[in-house]
């Protein structure tokens, strides 16, 4: 099994282009079922969790040809099959975002009940009542959805919580459908919108995404797209904090500086210098990090996916930081490992207190889920000494070349597999 070890103490400088975002790249392509027309999508980011989307349409009979650079094209002419099996949910619970499409395009699906996950239980029952709320007739058999229904018919839908995948899996059940769709107390995440401007081009009628208010109008078939993902804004975030963290001076390229506003005001907040341009941000961290407190929240509020990160700074603040997880009801599994790098954190239940301390040092650590991961390498990079990080294969699912990237900022830090090494630094 891999592991990577990070030598810290360096100060990060330079640039970094940001890739395509995963939580934008899944839905869109989950979209592509909803067509039997070509599509091409372009700033695809090399991750694992992609290739288990691509491994999963590729079941369903859709062919997929990677151009390079980022560019596929999608041929769902073939489209055959309505399965998506236990074996890639289990490993990615996102590939229930087909539900949807499928249902919508063939009008059945048969799709493995993701189980729960490390940060939190994780249900999916209102993507299902949304569906049922279409007219969709769902059963819940030997662990599978079952979903059927003729043609989905309009409805108006209130999410009890404005759940990201969700949204996105109704969205795309409800183009196709039978008249009109309203779905109140949507999520407004960027993903969201980007999905809608794709379903947009694809020829559905949708207005309203961005907004807790989505009104879509069904039409009767959908052409193919012509996309380019938008930047992943939990890496341009990820990047951020390794510039504040190594009190280093990163220009941070590619991204969209107004989908991580709520990242930047913390960090001014905390004492961290921003400039920001049109399409980039330059972030030079400061000898002294102020504490300050944390509360995830949907968008456009602090992302529970940049909560780790924000921890592993605030553990090297000069006061008492607190930070309350609303999303997720386990999403403190890197305490724990924080802790055997010297934070000096306590969690009480939805919140944990992280009294600042002056340096981490290096231990041996292990990652638990995608973003916990991510701020092992940051508080590695902050550390004295080495720090060993088991179980990356979780950072490999959300992050294009981190290793790579960081090596070209500066950073020591090389992949091993079994004492061989990988990637030099
Ligand atoms: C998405 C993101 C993930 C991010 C999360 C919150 C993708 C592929 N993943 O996950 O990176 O951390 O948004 O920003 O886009 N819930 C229910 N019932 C449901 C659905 C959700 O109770 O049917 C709850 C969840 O358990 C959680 C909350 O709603 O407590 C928000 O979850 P949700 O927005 O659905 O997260 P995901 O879409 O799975």
């Amino acid at each position: 099994m891999e592991e990577i070890i990070v030598t810290g103490g360096v100060r990060l400088e330079g640039s970094v282009k940001i890739s395509g975002a995963k939580n934008a790249a899944l839905p869109i392509l989950a979209a592509t079922i909803l067509t039997s027309e070509e599509s091409r999508i372009r700033n695809v980011p090399k991750l694992e969790d992609v290739g288990t989307v691509y491994r999963l349409l590729k079941g369903l009979g859709i062919r997929i040809e990677e151009n390079g650079n980022g560019e596929i094209t999608i041929d769902p002419s073939g489209l055959n099959n309505s399965e998506a099996p236990y074996d890639l949910v289990k490993t990615m619970r996102a590939s229930c975002l087909v539900l949807g499409p499928l249902l919508a395009r063939l009008g059945k699906a048969r799709v493995s009940l993701p189980g729960g996950c490390a940060i939190g239980a994780r249900p999916i029952d209102l993507h299902l009542k949304g569906l049922k709320s279409l007219g969709a007739e769902i059963k819940l058999e030997e662990g599978y959805i079952n979903a059927r229904a003729r043609r989905l018919k309009g409805a108006s839908i209130c999410l009890d919580i404005p759940t990201v995948t969700g949204t996105e899996n109704i969205m795309m059940a409800a183009v196709l459908a039978d008249g009109e769709t309203i779905i109140e107390n949507a999520a407004c995440e960027p993903e969201v919108v980007s999905l809608s401007e794709v379903l947009h081009s694809m020829g559905a009628s949708i207005s309203g995404a961005g907004t807790r208010l989505i009104k879509i109008r069904g039409v009767t078939e959908l052409k193919g797209m012509n996309y380019s993902i938008i930047p992943d804004r939990i890496e341009t975030g990820t990047f951020m904090l390794a510039a504040a963290i190594t009190r280093g001076d990163i220009k941070i390229e590619d991204c969209i500086p107004e989908h991580i506003d709520h990242i930047t005001a913390r960090l001014r907040d905390a004492g961290v210098s921003i400039e920001e341009g049109e399409d980039w941000v330059r972030v030079k961290g400061s000898p002294g990090i102020r504490a300050v407190d944390i509360r995830t929240s949907p968008y456009p509020g602090f992302p529970t996916d940049m909560q780790a990160q924000m921890m592993v700074l605030m553990s090297l603040s000069d006061g008492l930081s607190v930070i309350m997880e609303t999303i997720f009801e386990n999403r403190f599994m890197h305490v724990a490992e924080l802790k055997r790098m010297g934070a000096n954190i306590t969690v009480d239940g939805h919140s944990a207190v992280v009294r600042g301390v002056p340096s981490l040092s290096g231990a041996q650590v292990m990652a638990t889920d995608l973003r916990a991961s991510a701020s092992l390498v940051l508080a590695g990079l902050a550390a004295k000494g080495d720090t060993t990080i088991s179980r990356i294969y979780h950072i490999d699912r959300g992050y294009e070349c981190i290793e790579k990237k960081l090596t070209r900022l500066g950073a020591k830090i090389r992949r091993i597999k079994g004492g061989e090494l990988l990637r030099g630094s």
